[in-house]
């Protein structure tokens, strides 16, 4: 293997590592000599049709915004219009915009904490449905699945029952499936069905635009409607737009870059497990979460990972191409061997 510095390593936000296809730069370049004029209204439709096809639903359940912050921004400030109480229940841990983002538009926040398990992370026995009984929230947000651990939470299973379990308070179930191309499930076409249920797309992650900034909410028609009545009129620049048409209209890209992280994903799994003093998670996503021992066999590795908020010596790392992964296991590998030593 050549000489690498792990110091130069960018795995600390789940990008991917492959640019997006040159037709798609194209277009994006292409809608770049129009930017005196401002984005077309029609693309925009179109762009829902194509998310709506892509992911089991109808346009009129897809509002698209520029990233998920300001996706989940608008989300909750109408889900406050909509609802009784100003509680919302998230997971712990979890992605870390949901709390300021819920406390920026006035909702109390309360937890439910996952509980480590041999190779992943779960949701306590009961405590899920304790924590409804009692607290009755009006909105419950999961990343499924979630980032940190990279652990599914329901992989896609009774997601009936729980928001019918919500729906007896008036109650709203957000689901964030920012890596359904890497987990192989996905409960987005049940947005059709189902009218407090709320799932979250991107095209950040295997469909390689992250630095484009295009999202997508997918819910019942009536709460996209309230949303798109207070949105911005140009949410999308025109090369976003541009370029998500493209991406949406073939993407057949997003699930091969896919499927190449998902055999890196087995391989990185199987040379992790074999490192000693490492714990490391299985993973369902692009990253994968590590424990160490301690802080200094950490620190060692020169990595620039991603801290959780989480007690203990945490840190998560997406994963790249064959040769800079292996670089990252070799600083593994070295940090804590100098731990034996
Ligand atoms: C669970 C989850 N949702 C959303 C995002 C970000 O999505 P976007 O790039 O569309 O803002 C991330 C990024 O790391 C994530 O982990």
């Amino acid at each position: 293997m050549t000489d690498c510095d792990p110091r130069s390593l960018r795995v600390n936000l789940n990008e991917l590592p492959y640019p997006p296809p040159a037709r798609v730069l194209r277009a994006a370049a292409e809608a770049l000599k129009s930017s005196n004029l401002y984005p077309e209204g029609r693309d925009v439709l179109v762009l829902k049709e194509l998310m709506a096809k892509y992911t089991g639903v109808a346009p009129e359940n897809v509002h698209f915004a520029s990233g998920s912050d300001y996706a989940f921004y608008e989300l909750f400030s109408q889900l406050r219009v909509f609802s009784s109480g100003p509680l919302a229940l998230i997971i712990d841990p979890t992605f870390s915009s949901y709390e300021p983002i819920l406390k920026a538009t006035g909702w109390k926040v309360e937890r439910v904490r996952l509980i480590e398990g041999e190779e992943r992370w779960n949701l306590p026995p009961d405590g899920l449905k304790d924590a409804l009984k009692h607290l009755k929230p009006s909105l419950l947000v999961v990343d499924d699945p979630n980032n940190p651990t990279g652990s599914p939470i329901f992989g896609g299973e009774g997601i009936e029952g729980l928001a019918g379990s919500l729906d007896e308070w008036g109650g709203w179930l957000l689901i964030d499936e920012a890596y359904a191309e890497f987990s192989g499930y996905s409960i987005s076409k049940l947005v059709g069905s189902i009218g407090n249920l709320v799932v979250f797309r991107t095209l950040s992650k295997a469909f390689a635009l992250a630095g484009l900034r295009s999202s997508a909410l997918l819910a019942a028609e009536r709460l996209i409607a309230s949303i798109e009545s207070g949105s911005p009129r140009f949410e999308l620049s025109r090369p976003t737009l541009a370029a998500s048409l493209e991406a949406l209209r073939d993407p057949s890209y997003a699930l091969r870059y896919a499927r190449e992280i998902v055999n890196e994903r087995q391989r990185m799994w199987l040379r992790l497990a074999g490192i000693q003093y490492l714990k490391s998670y299985k993973s369902w996503t692009n990253f994968f979460l590590l424990k160490f021992t301690d802080e200094d066999a950490l620190r060692r590795t020169g990595i620039n990972f991603m801290r959780p908020a989480m007690r203990g010596s945490f840190a998560r790392f997406s994963l790249m191409d064959r040769e800079a992964d292996d670089c990252l296991l070799v600083a593994l590998e070295e940090s804590l061997r100098s731990r034996i030593k």
